[in-house]
């Protein structure tokens, strides 16, 4: 699967709510947590592989632990708690780092994979991963919520270091 890079226009659509948890929508799901491991990402949202559903997959436990994916679908966070500035990249916009201010801890509800509702609650590293998961869904990159000032510098840097058409990515999430 290919991972679209920013600042493709499907990246910045608002994903649809899922209706059905279908046998083609289970292949996505299972393309998209491939996807997520080869490219060594922690998460990735539909919207990343120019699909506008309400589907993001994450894991953020160690690699040697072996995988944990967790499948959000149709999520939305009900409580946040606290904030928290750390640096975040994203496969979308590889080799990129920057500093985002985030809640630190949240309450995310949907369902899994097999429709069954689910609730998380989450802080650190999963807190900051759901919230930027959830962004892609709405259409918003996480160089969105840069200041001004390093968002020109993301622009200038941007300029210099994205990858040209047709080569995969490397990144973090
Ligand atoms: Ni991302």
């Amino acid at each position: 699967m290919k991972i679209l890079i920013y600042p493709d226009e499907i990246l910045r659509g608002e994903a649809q709510a899922v209706r059905n948890i279908d046998g083609k929508f289970q292949r996505l799901i299972d393309d998209m947590i491939e996807t997520m491991y080869s490219s060594r990402g922690i998460g990735l949202a539909a919207n990343q592989i120019g699909e506008l559903k309400q589907l993001a997959v994450i894991d953020v436990s160690p690699p040697e632990d072996g995988p944990h994916p967790i499948v959000l679908i149709n999520p939305y966070i009900t409580e946040f708690e606290g904030e928290e500035v750390e640096q975040e990249g994203c496969l979308s916009i590889p080799n990129y780092f920057a500093p985002v201010r985030r809640a630190a801890r949240l309450e995310v509800v949907g369902y899994d994979r097999n429709g069954k509702e689910i609730r998380l609650e989450a802080e650190g590293l999963l807190a900051r991963c759901i919230q930027h998961e959830l962004d892609h869904l709405r259409g918003i990159c996480f160089v969105d919520r840069l200041n001004p000032v390093r968002r020109a510098l993301f622009r200038k840097k941007w300029a210099k270091i994205r990858p040209k058409k047709g080569k995969r990515p490397s990144g973090t999430d």
